[in-house]
């Protein structure tokens, strides 16, 4: 089966094979949405990752480290944690960077 990767700015077709996630909660169309204990938990009304069909979309997200939802320093680190989170993500998910077809950035 085939999964597709989203990171709110980021969207792949990667090989799916199941992944260790597991929805907090699936919409009655099976859009199913996931807050895994792996990563920090996310404040406010957003969750880390949701999967429709064959895609999975992951939340374009700043740096926290997982261990205590504290934020890297700000520049590269911060960066690159915030990729470190999203690779996490797609690979809870059985899938993987390499198959992200989108990214989509922003900057706040
Ligand atoms: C989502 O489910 C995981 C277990 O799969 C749990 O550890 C986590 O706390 C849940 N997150 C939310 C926001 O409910
Ligand atoms: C949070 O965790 C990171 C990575 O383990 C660590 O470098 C940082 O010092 C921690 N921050 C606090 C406030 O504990």
């Amino acid at each position: 089966m085939k999964l597709a990767i989203a990171v709110t700015s980021l969207v792949a077709s990667p090989a799916f094979t199941a992944g260790q996630a597991t929805p907090n909660y699936t919409s009655p169309l099976g859009v199913e949405i996931y807050n895994p204990a792996e990563l920090f938990h996310p404040s406010g009304t957003w969750s880390l990752m949701s999967r429709a069909g064959n895609t999975l979309y992951i939340s374009g997200m700043r740096g926290f480290y997982p261990s205590n939802t504290t934020l890297a320093p700000v520049g590269r680190e911060r960066i690159y944690q915030a990729f470190a989170n999203m690779k996490t993500l797609a690979e809870l998910s059985g899938s993987d960077l390499a198959s992200c077809f989108l990214i989509r950035p922003q900057t706040s």
